[in-house]
């Protein structure tokens, strides 16, 4: 067994427990179907043919029990494949599934870079894995080997300046550590963290908290024996080698170079869109993760919804239009959080009503006339609501509960 086999067999990642199903789902990005259908199908999916969806390097199941969980509430059908290396996160994925009831999900214990043996998939997630492969790119070619023709991926992979101070300590950890059992190197490398000087890179930021939420935290962040963070331009080119397409990054609004500078600063004419996206990366200096859509190289350009069509139907993920709509039109602000950052957006108070009507059933059509507005004047209204809540990732369109 190789060392990152290890540390998942001692420490399944992320800590859970199967019991927790019974209070609580957890949501996020990527792989709600809600945002795979924005990003990937145009928010046009047709829903009722099954899904074929590979989730790769499972873990403990959060991807996994996500997707299935809300395909199984929508009634709509799936088959799921769930592969992993590691055997205790993998027991723990099943049990999960089990306490929730989901079917249509096949187990194997092997490595995604087989993965194309399993398909070809609709969809495929892989979060957090790729970066800890010993050559990523074999991992990236493996997932598009996988990929059906119109499918997509969502993936998330660790960015390197977010988490300034964490590759030191991983350094130092493998050099005073090695050998030792995971357990043992856990307990050294606690003691050896509470002595951390103040003022070190890792200390002083303060974006940093999986070590504090549990041991298998700790031993991802900071003991990891494979860990390769990727720039925008370092993702973009190992997508473009392994044949696809970046899509856009699940909350656009912090790549947006216009967001960062200021009046009268402009970005030269050259920097093309992943260049910007970059010095946007190298400004905002607080990205930890890089979460992603793709699909096969040519067709990145087309897949993601578009506002312009009437026909799409608006959904608002994780905030209720209700109270949202009535701090916009109390404040003209729109509220705005990405992982612990705040970024308060101005949006005028004309545009509260229509988020109010945001149901995830009406289209946009059917909101234009309830609101008794001719075109051009929701057009301009709802281009607003989507360049701050689409971009940093409340709003989706899909028809999976029209
Ligand atoms: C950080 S965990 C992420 C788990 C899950 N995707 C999530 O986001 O919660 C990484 C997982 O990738 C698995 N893994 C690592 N290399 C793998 C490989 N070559 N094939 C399949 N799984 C792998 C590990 O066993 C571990 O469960």
């Amino acid at each position: 067994m190789t060392e990152v086999q290890d540390q998942y067999e001692a420490y399944p990642y992320p800590e859970r427990d199967p019991k927790d199903e019974k209070k609580r789902l957890i949501t996020g990005s990527p792989s709600h179907p809600v945002e795979m259908d924005h990003f990937l199908w145009g928010g046009k999916r047709d829903w009722s043919q099954p899904l074929r969806v590979l989730v790769a390097g499972g873990g403990t199941g959060d991807g996994l029990i996500q997707i299935a969980a809300v395909m199984a509430a929508a009634g709509k059908p799936y088959q799921i494949t769930y592969l992993d290396l590691s055997r205790a996160a993998r027991a723990i994925a099943e049990q999960r599934a089990a306490v929730r009831g989901l079917t249509g999900i096949t187990f194997v214990t092997d490595s995604l870079l087989n993965a194309a043996q399993y398909g070809p998939f609709d969809y495929i997630d892989c979060c957090g894995v790729l970066h800890h492969l010993p050559e990523p790119q074999q991992g990236f070619d493996a997932l598009s080997a996988a990929l059906a023709p119109e499918g997509g991926i969502g993936l998330m992979v660790y960015a390197p300046y977010g988490r300034s101070g964490v590759y030191p300590l991983q350094d130092a950890f493998g050099a005073l550590l090695a050998g030792m059992t995971p357990q043992d190197r856990l307990a050294a490398a606690r003691k050896v963290f509470k002595r951390l000087p103040k003022g070190h890179p890792f200390a002083v930021n303060p974006h940093l908290v999986d070590h504090k939420a549990s041991d298998a935290g700790f031993y991802d962040l900071l003991l990891h024996s494979q860990d390769r963070p990727f720039t925008v331009t370092d993702l973009a080119g190992a997508l473009e080698a392994a044949g696809l397409d970046l899509v856009n990054f699940a909350q656009p609004a912090l790549y947006d170079l216009a967001r960062l500078l200021p009046e009268g600063v402009t970005a030269p004419d050259g920097l093309d869109r992943i260049g910007r996206m970059a010095v946007a990366e190298e400004l905002r200096g607080t990205i930890k993760v890089h979460v992603a859509y793709a699909v096969k190289a040519g067709r990145g350009a087309q897949v993601q919804a578009r506002p312009a069509d009437m026909t799409l139907v608006p959904h608002l993920i994780g905030v209720p239009p209700g109270p949202l709509a009535q701090q916009i039109a109390k404040t003209g602000t729109a509220p705005i959080r990405s992982g612990d950052e705040k970024f308060p957006e101005p949006l005028a108070k004309s545009c509260a009503p229509l988020i109010a009507m945001i149901d995830g059933r009406r289209s946009l059509a059917q909101i234009a006339a309830g609101a008794h507005l001719d075109h051009f004047a929701f057009a301009a209204q709802w281009r607003a609501i989507d360049r701050v809540l689409g971009d940093w990732g409340l709003l989706r369109y899909t028809r999976i509960s029209a």
